[in-house]
């Protein structure tokens, strides 16, 4: 019924996976060369997908299209509302109070405002590492210092070291918590446990905290996810962000969802954002969401069978490297340090004797990020059985 092994080609249409590469990972210009034509090479990087975006998509867009004029655009009608609050519920269990739900053009430009609004001068940001690179540029953007609270790895599986999160956040200049949940790079998804102690040292100590949770709907068939705001459901000083784009490969629309409880900050959001939007990006999202779930399932499926092929293949090809499938997202972290130094350059390695791209090391992550490299396995398995053998071959000669 969909077919995820369609091969699309996604060049010269601005898109940074096919041709932004260049400046994103290797901060060069287009005159970069490597020994593989660009036409060659396999692309595991950046998070959106080579999977088509759902039919049910554009045909909303395509329905919105027919209403012929596409003047300014502020989001009102509640049927946006309900469909995504009845998403919530059917996915997570979960009252999502959509009269405290903003739009912003993506979670990452949220983090960015966000950390302005909440971390003042003196303050710092704390987050779990390693860490999606974007929450320390957020916060140096904001002109402030950030701590990093490393996760402990204990066989491939990442967990909370909840006494070095509580000291770090006693400390009273530590005003704000970006939570990743579930957990890019490493695919955790953070169970009831684990979230209520959290949610008990934030409280506890009177953090902000900004919960991340864009990947919260790309989960392992075995998982289910549960926002952070249902288990503090009391606490003013929890801002939500969900998004439509990765769950549904729309993340060129700019459209995300930021559910601020705190009355003082929606206010000082709003008065901050012109609060417009982009009515083919609404009608997507609403789109995707009201009929989008059978598309979803079937997704899930399919990353779950990738994911066990990339675990076969690194075991039998691979055996000193480290990984576990992750619970959630379409990103496979694993450790290669036993077959390199720490101060190779991982991405520049891997596009030129592989001919891959793909993030991994310090200079992407934030803080245990050595010798790891992330892998978006969301393109057609032959892609990814292709990209692995490469990867394979590259490292194995390199050990030699
Ligand atoms: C944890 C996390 N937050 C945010 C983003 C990007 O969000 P947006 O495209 O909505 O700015 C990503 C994309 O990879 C991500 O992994």
């Amino acid at each position: 019924m969909y077919n995820f092994d369609e091969i699309i080609d996604r060049k010269h249409s601005n898109a940074l996976n096919t041709d932004g590469f260049r400046k994103y990972i290797f901060h060069a210009d287009d005159s970069m060369s490597f020994p593989y034509s660009d036409e060659d090479l396999i692309r595991l990087w950046v998070a959106d997908m080579d999977f088509a975006t759902p039919e049910v998509v554009m045909d909303a867009i395509r329905e919105r299209l027919d209403r012929r004029i596409l003047g300014y655009t502020q989001l009102r009608e509640e049927g946006y509302y309900d469909v995504f609050r009845t998403w919530c519920r059917e996915r997570y269990d979960w009252d999502c109070p959509t009269d405290k739900l903003l739009l912003s053009q993506g979670v990452v430009p949220a983090l960015f405002t966000l950390a302005k609004q909440l971390c003042h001068e003196g303050e710092r940001v704390l987050f779990l590492t390693p860490s999606y690179g974007p929450f320390l540029y957020a916060t140096l953007d904001a002109g402030r210092e950030h701590v990093c609270s490393d996760l402990i790895e204990r066989d491939s599986r990442y967990e909370i070291d909840f006494d070095d999160l509580e000291r770090k956040a006693s400390d009273p200049q530590t005003t704000l918590f970006i939570l990743c949940h579930p957990h890019n790079p490493t695919g955790r998804v953070f169970g009831r446990e684990e979230l209520e102690r959290i949610a008990d040292i934030m409280q506890r100590h009177g953090l902000w905290v900004v919960s991340d949770e864009i990947h919260c709907d790309l989960l392992r068939l075995s998982q289910s996810h549960i926002p952070l705001a249902k288990v503090m459901p009391d606490y003013d000083r929890l801002i939500t962000c969900m998004a439509p784009s990765k769950t549904f490969n729309v993340a060129g629309l700019m459209v995300s969802h930021v559910i601020i409880k705190s009355d003082t900050l929606r206010a000082q959001w709003k008065e901050s954002n012109f609060n417009f939007t982009n009515p083919l990006s609404i009608a997507a999202s609403q789109g995707a969401y009201e009929r989008g779930a059978p598309w979803l399932d079937a997704l899930r499926i399919y990353l779950d069978e990738s994911f066990s092929l990339v675990a076969d293949y690194l075991a039998e090809h691979l055996p000193e490297a480290k990984f576990s499938i992750p619970e959630a997202t379409y990103l496979a972290w694993i450790d290669v340090r036993a077959y390199c130094d720490d101060n190779l350059n991982l991405p520049l390695f891997f596009a030129n004797n592989a001919g891959v791209l793909l993030e991994g090391g310090d200079a992407m992550f934030v803080h245990q990020a050595t010798g790891r490299i992330r892998l978006n396995i969301a393109c057609p398995r032959a892609v990814v059985a292709e990209g692995l053998k490469r990867i394979v071959d590259a490292l194995v000669r390199h050990h030699r």
